[in-house]
Parts: C-alpha cells; structure tokens; sequence
C-alpha cells in the first residue's frame, strides 16, 4: 500500500478544521462538510468556532467543499463528525453512519478511512465498516481499510493544539496501522502512540472523558456535603491539595458533547453486553443535577438576603459550555435559568462569545448586551470566560443593586473577601 497519503476530512467542526490545517500546511487537503454556510465561510477564511485565525486558514491549502465527488481526490479519509446523544442518553451515530455513507461512495481500491469522532469500542468496525462496504462494494481488508485516531483538542485551550497532543492511532492490521501512524506524524509534533487495536484506541478515548466526568462528580458530591455542613468547599479543596497526591479537581456544570456525552456511549455499550454501569451512572446523575442545585442555593441566599423572589432580576453571566469558548451545545446553564424561571425570577443573560441567533434558536434565550443589563438581586457567574474573570469589584458592583446584592460564584472565579467587604452576599459552589 502507499505510504504518502492525499487527506479529506470529512466534517469541519472543533476538531476536524484544526486536522484538515494541520494537513493543508503540509500539502493539498480536501476539507468536506455538509453544511453549504460552513463551507462559504472556510472559504472566505472565517472560523466561526475561533479555533482558527483567518491568517492560518488563509495559509493552508484546503479545497472546501460539499461534494462527495471531490473526495476521490483523496486517498486516506479523516472522518471527524458529532457523535451526540438522544434524549434517552443513547448514542446518535446517524451522522457518522451518513459521513460513512458519503465516503463510502468515493471510496477506492487502496484508500484508508480513519475515524476520529468519539464512539464506544465495537462502532467502527460493527456499525461503520459495513456502510463503507454497502456503498463501495469493496471489501474492507482485501480493498481499502480503515483506523482509528481519537481527538484529543480542548477547544478554546490556545496550548494543548491539535498538533501539539501525543495522538493515538491504531489500524485493523499492521500494515494500516503504520500507514495511519506515518501520516499523522507528518503534522503531529508531540508523536503517537500506536495501539494495538481499534476497540483499544475508541475505548481509551471514551475513559479520558469518564475519567474525567467522574472526578468532577465527585467534587460535585462533596461540594453537596459541605454545602450541608456549612464549610467552603474550595477551601477545603485548597487544603486537601497542599497533599503532593491530591488531584485538582473542582465542582462545576458538565455540560457540552465531549465529558457529559461520552460517558453514555460506553454505559449504552456495557448494557448491551449485560453489564450495568453503577459507578459511571452514578457520576452522571450528579453531574446533571448541579444547573438544579445552584438554581435552589441562589434562591436561598436571595431570600436570606431579603429578597422577594417571584419578580426579582437575576443576572447570568455566561452561557456557553466551558469557559473562552463559543460552544453552546448542551450548556447545563440553561438548568439554572430554567429552574430560577419556575420561581417566578426574570433572568437576564449575557455572554459575549456565544452567538445571539443560536442563543435564542437552541433555548429560546436572547442575550443581552452588558449597559442594557438592569441591575439585578443576583448576579450569577455561571461560565469563567477570561473576560468576567478580570472584572474588579466596583464592575460588579455595578450589575447588582444597592440594597443587599448577592453573588453566585459557580467556578470560584473571584476571591470572596473583597466582595464582602464591599457588602456582597457571596456564595460558591
Ligand atoms: N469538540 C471537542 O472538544 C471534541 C474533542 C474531542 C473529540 N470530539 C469528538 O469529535 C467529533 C466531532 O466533534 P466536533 O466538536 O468537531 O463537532 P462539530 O459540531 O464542531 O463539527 C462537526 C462538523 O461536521 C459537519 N457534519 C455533520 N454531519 C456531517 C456529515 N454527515 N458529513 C460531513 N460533515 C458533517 C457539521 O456541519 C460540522 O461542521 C465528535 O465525535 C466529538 O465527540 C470533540
């Protein structure tokens, strides 16, 4: 098989347009997605998601298109689509099995298809490798075979880049499995790590993320702990992490469709081979309850600052789902402001990265511009964008109104005794 490899890249979201740059810095990359505004705006260099800045996407040679034909241009495919999940938390592969379908049909005698969305171990090889023989009618092994890559990017994290993360390969045989490595050390500086089997890399992807999920439920547990024995959680956390072995883990919302998603997808394969998840699940449910809870603690501290609730203002800062990031996919911000609007609370959001249209198309929600915030009861600092962070006390002072203001400091972004000084209520989780 030949080694030096012609890239597609199938879906340029978060992780795919970073992949498909890193490529077309070296050589010309075909980058394909199905949405025609996507790929209008990549050609006209705009990043929408920020990851990438017009000058570096002016500086790779990409051809966006939203033709399949052109993909048989290319000779190793990178698919990269969401890989979300249903309301009943179960896997959504529908858009990787249509990715499947549209790169099934360009497929050729030769090529190799990689697949970087996060899935559980088995899907690549139980329920995409048959569309690609449907639609290619190749025969996966004998005609063309395929790999996988998980990604590891963080967005908004301007370090840990795509081509500056160890990334993990592997292939269905030897042979695949160094080529796909070759080719990625092409563009990966940080190196692979070559796995020894597909269900090996897909299933240490999804435990990155559990892993993760897991730890901050337990910080959330605690912080649901110390909360009833009236201590300061992060102060506790600060304490315990004077230990050289403590991790640093805090409490906080998971939201997006990385550490609150992927967890589902290795639940959803556990119970279909008869095993059911106790430590995992559990994680989950109380990862998801804490929009609830914060919504609860801050009515609490209104009323024990005095405030009436039904009709009161609240101001929520930040709506996206992690901090210094545009995303506003599956934001657990929206359980805090659906639960103060039960009570009667008129809430008020602004966010300045999030994008007002999807704000107002995905939760019905219209931010509000920072000088048209009224001055609220509470201010809730729900997402840590670099911007909030720096805001000294007399700004905030200026959201919150005079008589008995109140602060909910979700991510502890704000050292408390200045603001009490300056007679805020300040409660965090
Ligand atoms: N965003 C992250 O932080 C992150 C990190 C690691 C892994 N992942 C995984 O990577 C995968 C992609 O996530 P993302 O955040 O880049 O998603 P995204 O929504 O940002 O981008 C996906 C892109 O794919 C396009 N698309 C959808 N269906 C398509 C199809 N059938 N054919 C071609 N294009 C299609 C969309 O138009 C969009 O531009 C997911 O499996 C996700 O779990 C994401």
């Amino acid at each position: 098989m030949n080694t030096l490899r012609n890239v597609s890249v199938i879906g340029l979201g978060y992780v795919g347009l970073p992949v498909a740059v890193a490529f077309g810095n070296e050589a010309k990359t075909i980058g394909f997605d199905t949405n025609p505004v996507r790929i209008k705006e990549l050609q006209r260099n705009h990043d929408r998601t920020g990851e990438i800045t017009s000058v570096d996407l002016s500086a790779a040679d990409i051809l966006y298109t939203a033709s399949i034909d052109q993909l048989k241009k290319a000779d190793f495919h990178i698919i990269a689509v969401p890989t979300p999940i249903n309301d009943a938390n179960q896997p959504d592969l529908s858009l990787l099995i249509s990715a499947s379908a549209a790169v099934g049909k360009a497929l050729k005698k030769g090529d190799i298809v990689v697949y970087e969305s996060t899935v559980y171990p088995g899907a690549t090889e139980e329920d995409c490798l048959p569309v690609l023989e449907r639609e290619s009618g190749l025969t996966c092994g004998r005609d063309f075979k395929i790999g996988y890559s998980p990604e590891r990017i963080n967005p908004g994290d301007k370090e840990h880049t795509f081509t500056k993360i160890k990334k993990v390969v592997a292939g269905q045989d030897a042979e695949s499995l160094e080529i796909i490595a070759q080719t990625y050390e092409r563009v990966v500086t940080a190196g692979v790590h070559r796995a020894p089997s597909i269900k090996v890399a897909e299933a240490a992807k999804v435990i990155e993320n559990t892993q993760r999920d897991l730890n901050i439920a337990l910080m959330n547990e605690l912080a649901l702990i110390f909360d009833l024995l009236g201590i300061d959680t992060g102060d506790v956390l600060k304490a315990a992490g004077s230990k050289w072995n403590f991790l640093p883990f805090k409490p906080g919302l998971v939201g997006g469709h990385c550490i609150g998603v992927d967890p589902y997808y290795l639940t959803h394969k556990a119970e279909k081979i008869g095993y059911i998840p106790q430590v995992i699940l559990a994680g989950r449910r109380i990862n998801d309850g804490m929009g609830k809870f914060v919504a609860q603690h801050t009515i609490k501290e209104m009323i024990h600052a005095g405030h009436f609730i039904s009709g009161s203002t609240v101001t929520v800062l930040g709506l996206t789902f992690k901090e210094n990031c545009p995303d506003l996919r599956n934001s657990k911000v929206v359980d805090i402001i659906n639960e103060l609007e039960e009570y009667g609370i008129n809430v008020q959001v602004h966010d300045q990265l999030a994008d007002p249209a999807e704000a107002f198309r995905e939760y019905g929600i219209s931010l509000i511009k920072l000088g048209d915030l009224k001055p609220a009861a509470a201010v809730i600092s729900a997402v840590a964008h670099d911007t909030y962070r720096h805001w000294s006390t007399p700004e905030l002072l200026m959201l919150l109104v005079a008589d008995h203001p109140v602060l909910i400091d979700v991510k502890g972004t704000f050292e408390p005794a200045p603001l009490q000084d300056a007679g805020i209520r300040v409660w965090r989780l």
